[in-house]
């Protein structure tokens, strides 16, 4: 039967870091795949997250199945992180998830379960796995304007006037914080504008928030989300602990559907555990009990936020060193945008073309779109490639 297989496009981000790890050049630099990595190269293990892990190896009696929507302490603690107190806990029905891919996935499928005809709104450009997964489940897409070429910055404009032919029954998918891939971001007054059409529109918004805390700061990484649950009477959050607890391999992820009213709510709850049956039966537990762990514990709360801030600080000062140098040996202000954006991810908006050139000729490797992780970066490389960038006429 396997005959009948075809191949299948492979993922963009997942064959170049493949194609990096096979690049024998010492000084190759890796801007590809959206992991933290520290001055040396390392993707360390939080401390918190050590020291919740060294506790739940201690006191841990049982590894027997959960719930089929994980452990609702983890969907309470992941909620009020999220969510804050923007909508009333009763209204929400939560489910852990395999990472922040499996609560995209899993609110794919609870979309077209409701709404089989819904079409999604995806901005242009998104991650790349956003339309993949639509295409594999058959559902249909609408573009919408996002990022402007020439100003590096967001095509609000476009952006509005595409949002405004979203009708009732469409999902309109919004990246919480720290696009990706561009790195351009909404301001709160942008938010309000977007939260206005979707009312008028009476599209149902879907909030992607896989970056919270690599922006501007915890809470304020969560304020677009928060304002916008607060104003629809219904939304779909699916939000990964993969990034901001560092916690990439142990796929811990939740996705939560902002309901009407109490008795939505617990339709939409039995729903979430149904969809977990069918694709995987039990969420992962050992990550979604070390994020628990942390939020819940005062201390280890304190020490995680302050690792949090140090990596978010990090990647700021990374994007002003990189702006500052492309500045000094550009001679000119063009590059000022990757100062402006924020979280993990920048878009220079080059060619194809010139991104192969720089993988080629300097070992360095980022996205086909031209999208950089910043983090990356180190003091010492960030000359390098500002260097590169230059000559290559960028
Ligand atoms: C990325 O965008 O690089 C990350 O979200 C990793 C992934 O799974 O693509």
């Amino acid at each position: 039967m396997f005959e009948t297989l075809q191949a299948q496009p492979a993922d963009k981000i997942l064959a170049l870091m493949a194609q990096y790890r096979a690049d024998p050049r010492e000084t190759k630099i890796d801007l590809g795949v959206g992991v933290y990595k520290d001055a040396t190269g390392l993707t360390p293990v939080m401390k918190a997250v050590k020291a919740a892990e060294h506790k739940l190896w201690e006191e841990q009696d049982s590894k027997s199945y959960v719930g089929l929507a994980g452990d609702p302490a983890f969907g309470d603690a992941m909620v009020e992180l999220v969510l804050g107190d923007s909508v009333p806990r009763e209204t929400v029905a939560a489910a852990a998830t395999p990472g922040g891919t499996g609560a995209i996935r899993q609110a794919f499928e609870l979309i077209q379960m409701a709404r089989p005809d819904a079409r999604v709104f995806l901005s242009n450009p998104t991650w790349p796995n956003h339309p993949s997964i639509l295409k594999y489940l058959g559902m249909e897409i609408v573009d919408y304007r996002y990022f402007d070429d020439e100003t590096r910055g967001v095509d609000f404009d476009g952006m509005t006037a595409d949002l405004k032919t979203a009708r009732k029954g469409d999902v309109v998918l919004l990246h919480g914080c720290c696009h990706n891939p561009t790195g351009a971001n909404l301001n709160a007054v942008q938010w309000q504008e977007v939260i206005k059409v979707l009312l008028e529109t009476g599209a149902t918004p879907m909030v992607d928030i896989a970056y919270q805390g690599f922006g501007d700061g915890l809470e304020e990484d969560a304020a677009a989300t928060r304002a916008v649950v607060a104003a629809v009477p219904e939304a779909i959050v699916a939000a990964s602990c993969s990034k901001n607890f560092g916690i990439y391999r142990e796929r811990t992820g939740i996705l939560m559907a902002v309901s009407k009213d109490m008795s939505a709510k617990g339709l939409n709850q039995q729903t979430l555990a149904f969809l977990n049956r069918q694709n995987f039966s039990f969420p992962p537990d050992h990550g979604a009990r070390v994020v628990t762990m942390i939020l819940n514990d005062p201390t280890l709360k304190a020490q995680w936020i302050e690792e949090l801030e140090s990596v978010r600080v990090a990647m700021l000062g990374l994007r002003t060193q990189l702006a500052g140098e492309l500045q000094r040996l550009s001679g000119s202000d063009r590059f000022g945008f990757l100062a402006d954006h924020r979280g993990m991810f920048s878009r220079l908006g080059t060619t194809p073309e010139m991104v192969e050139k720089l993988r080629v000729d300097a070992g360095i490797y980022m996205v086909g779109d031209s999208r950089m992780n910043i983090a990356g970066l180190n003091a010492e490389t960030v000359p390098v490639l500002a260097k590169a960038i230059v000559d290559a006429g960028i």
